[in-house]
Parts: structure tokens; sequence; C-alpha cells
């Protein structure tokens, strides 16, 4: 079975101040009121040692927002997956859609980073999704196999169990439109039937299939009544602890 991952991408977002401010209260709530999801903060890589200290011996891991495929070298302004464990994490997001519409990342790129990730013991969470123009001709699930299939490219069935997937349709990505449950739920049974086909029906139903975009403390109850939506990944409602808290206790 796949397990439940709540996760915060703080994007480029708080001080190493402000955040330890808000892991001390993650920390304090979570002590009083425990959940049985994995909950997972990506901080800016500023403050990842600094949370590292607030978290140790505690149930809240960290994730980094990036890697880069090499283990060291001349690659200015970049962070190994060696950099990233040593910091403290134990996941790291790949692929996410602003990387690939910002900074001109491809599949071939996204799946040297997921094979780095893993090369380190990091849990790549790789984003995948398409644009509202893709959804409106139609392209959708052509879009999700084709990012799949190349950002899976040579990985095994023994690889796939380390992974996480979420589904982040950029049009839902910080506007406020979330994607339906309906739609949430059609679009993960595809990638958790794709994964089957290509790893097996066991490898497939144990990988956490998670969703981003416009995820709120008001939306997170029905999307997690879904089956297939194994969890959330939380842009804007993450940086402010209560929203972040409601999240979290959605039952
Ligand atoms: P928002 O929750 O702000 O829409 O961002 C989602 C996201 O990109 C998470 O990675």
């Amino acid at each position: 079975m796949a397990g439940t991952i709540i996760a915060a991408n703080w994007k480029m977002n708080k001080t190493t101040g402000q955040a330890i401010e808000f892991a001390r209260g993650l920390k304090d709530a979570l002590l009083k009121k425990p959940v049985s999801a994995a909950v997972v903060i990506a901080p800016p890589f500023t403050s990842i040692e600094a949370l590292a200290a607030e978290f140790r011996g505690g149930d809240i891991s960290l994730a980094a927002q990036n890697i880069y495929p090499a283990s060291s070298g001349p690659f200015t302004g970049e962070i190994s997956g060696e950099m990233i464990v040593d910091a403290g994490c134990r996941y790291c997001i790949v692929g996410h859609s602003e990387r690939r519409q910002l900074f001109g990342e491809d599949n071939a790129l996204i799946n040297a980073k997921i094979t780095a990730a893993l090369n380190y013991g990091l849990m790549p969470i790789f984003c995948i999704g398409e644009t509202l123009e893709e959804r409106n001709s139609g392209a959708e699930f052509t879009v999700l196999t084709k990012q799949v299939k190349e950002g899976l490219n040579k990985l095994t069935a023994n690889d796939i169990k380390k992974i996480g997937i979420a589904y982040e349709p950029v049009w839902a990505i910080g506007t406020g439109k979330t994607a339906t449950p309906g739609q949430v739920q059609e679009a993960h049974l595809f990638i958790r039937n794709l994964l089957s086909e290509m790893y097996g029906e066991k490898e497939a139903a144990g990988v956490s299939i998670i969703y981003g975009g416009s995820v709120t403390s008001d939306n997170i109850g029905s999307l997690m009544a879904e089956p297939e939506i194994n969890g959330v990944l939380v842009g804007s409602a993450s940086l402010d602890l209560a929203s972040f808290l409601a999240i979290i206790n959605f039952h």
C-alpha cells in the first residue's frame, strides 16, 4: 500500500528565522496531535540545516526543492545529492513545473536528477502535469505518459519503490483553481496503470501518488477522499502554520 505524504513546498519563501519559527510551531503541534501521514517540508536550501537541527529525532522530514545530477564540480549555483543528504534531507523534489518552465528542465535532465537522488538514498518526489492548453486539446494523458516514460527512463522496479510522484497540473498551481477530486482521481489512476504496465501491479500499488495545485484546508478533505490520492504537495497554503496544520489535520 502506498503511504500518505503531506508535503510543503515553500518555493522561494522564508528566511531562516521565519523557517525556524514555523518549524517549532509545527513540531509542538505534531507532538500534541501526531498524524499517521509522512509530513515533509521543502524549505529553500538556506534553511535546510537549521530545520534539520529543529526536527532531529522527530517525525518531520525535509526535502530539497532541487538537485543537480553531478556529484561535485564546476556547476555554479547548483547543489549535489551528497550535500542535500549531508544537510539533513530524506526527500528531493524533482521536475517541478516551475523548474521546467522557468529554467528549461526537460525530461532527460529530470531523469538524470531522479537517478542522482536515488544514488544518494534520497526519495525523489517526481513532479509531472499538463498545461491548460494541453488539457484543453485533450493531450493530458499523452503528456503524462511522455513525462513518466522519459522521466523514469532506465529505472527498475526496485527503483520505483523508492520514488513518489506528484501530479501537479500546471493550470492549478498558484492559480486558486484546484483540479476537481474527480479530475485528480482520473489522472492518478492513469499514472498508476501506466506504472503497472511498466513495472508490475504490485510495484505500482506501492508508489505514493500525491496531488499539488491550490490545495487548501477547504479542499483537502474531498481530495483525500479519493482512493488514488495518496497525499498532497502544498505551495502557498503551506506558508502559514495554521493553514498547513489545518491541511495536515484534515480528517
Ligand atoms: P500552490 O499550492 O501554491 O498552488 O503550489 C503548488 C505547488 O506547486 C506545489 O509544489
